[in-house]
């Protein structure tokens, strides 16, 4: 990595802009994961160790510019001032007298935190003239921010080049070393398991994976579209009909480079969907699906031999997707069986992808792996081989 460390610069007594992901799930004003807080206290806990004056900015949601109170970071700063054990002060705008208010309140050792950035447009605009506004009054600025560092946003890479110096947070360095580790060099035999709603979603990360994996198994509702391209009956099953023969392209890509793609020979089939709930589960015997019948997960022989291939010599998992409809009653097993699967291995076994998270921490499994990212978009830009904004703007 040419970037530097937030331990490699002097702190004390510096006023630091830091960029978080604070962006979580909220029911109301109540946080329902606050994973993406925790992720960032090292990298916090080690300035206020080292006597900083930190502001932590964060986007919440997509509020368009627009100031909306259900969008607001408040509750992320009582949550945060809990898991850090001291006070965490808020400001109720990012910019203007508010934030600088905040910002020259600061006790070396005081942590801050201001409004989220996208109420103002400037943000996601990556606006020169609101990255100013930001980044004036700083010494430093630290991004641990690795879920939006796929965003060429105002306090992402605007600010950098305004600030005197710049260092990644620990979250950030981490996120790009395990995730690296897929892309460059990583040990074999490699294996990815894809998942999902959409093969479009993901086509440049399936074409960089084809070029490293040893083999990939696809579940979740992806794996319709390439049974389907495949000439299968998948019933009423989720597929992205316009994207066959893109499917059909994947998998020609994949043969000519002796890279196995699995598919799923079995299934779990409903009758219909309603919310999170399936009516009608039975398992088909075998590959296709009847008509009316709609795939939510894998079926039991697709579990066995999907964890068949994943062998004890195997050395690399990534795992990107959900191979099933886990949030529904009954339709877990796939996804569940996969995750324990997984975390009784010893390879190096990497999460990427909100929805894969979720379901580790559902399972009670997110401790089990060598690296559950915070990042959904941006995690999958850096292993699809795109130079992420965030990261270039540190290594300027
Ligand atoms: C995420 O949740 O993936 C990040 O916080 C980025 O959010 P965004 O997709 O709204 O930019």
């Amino acid at each position: 990595m040419t970037f530097k460390l937030v331990s490699d610069l002097q702190l004390k007594a510096k006023t630091v802009f830091c960029r978080v992901d604070f962006n979580v799930p909220l029911d109301g004003t109540r946080i329902t994961d606050d994973r993406r807080i925790q992720a960032a206290l090292p990298t916090l806990r080690w300035m206020i160790d080292q006597g900083a004056r930190v502001v932590c900015a964060s986007h919440l949601g997509r509020p368009k510019g627009q100031r909306k109170q259900e969008f607001s970071l408040a509750p992320v700063a009582v949550r945060l001032a809990e898991l850090l054990g001291q006070d965490v002060r808020f400001a109720a705008d990012c910019v203007g007298a508010e934030a600088a208010a905040l910002r020259d309140s600061l006790e070396n050792g005081q942590v801050g935190l201001l409004e989220n950035l996208r109420f103002h447009e400037g943000e996601t605009k990556g606006a020169q003239d609101f990255a100013a506004s930001l980044a004036k009054g700083y010494d430093a600025f630290v991004n641990d921010a690795f879920g939006a560092a796929h965003r060429a946003h105002a306090s992402v890479s605007g600010v950098s080049g305004l600030i005197p110096v710049r260092a990644a947070g620990f979250l950030m360095a981490r996120e790009i070393e395990s995730l690296s580790k897929l892309i460059r060099e990583p040990r074999r035999p490699y294996y990815a398991i894809l998942g999902g709603a959409k093969v479009s979603d993901k086509i440049e990360l399936v074409e960089k994976l084809i070029e490293k994996v040893d083999g990939l198994l696809i579940g979740g509702a992806m794996a319709y579209t390439f049974l389907a391209a495949q000439g299968h009956e998948i019933g009423s099953s989720r597929v992205e009909s316009d994207k066959l023969d893109l499917a059909r392209h994947l998998e020609s890509l994949a043969a000519s480079r002796k890279v196995a793609i699995h598919l799923p020979i079995d299934h779990l089939i409903g009758t219909s969907i309603d919310g999170k709930s399936v009516l009608g589960l039975s398992a088909t015997p075998g590959v296709e699906i009847p008509a009316g019948g709609i795939g939510v997960d894998i079926g039991p022989q697709t579990i066995e031999s999907f964890r068949a291939r994943l062998a004890p010599e195997t050395q690399t998992v990534l795992w990107n997707g959900p191979v099933g409809f886990f949030e529904a009653a009954g339709c877990d097993k796939g996804t569940r069986r996969l995750a324990e699967h997984l975390a009784g291995m010893s390879a190096f076994t990497v999460l990427g992808g909100g929805d894969t998270a979720a379901a580790a921490r559902v399972f009670g499994l997110e401790d089990e792996f060598a690296h559950v990212s915070t990042g959904g978009g941006a995690a999958l830009e850096l292993l699809s081989g795109t130079t992420l904004p965030g990261v270039a703007a540190l290594e300027r």
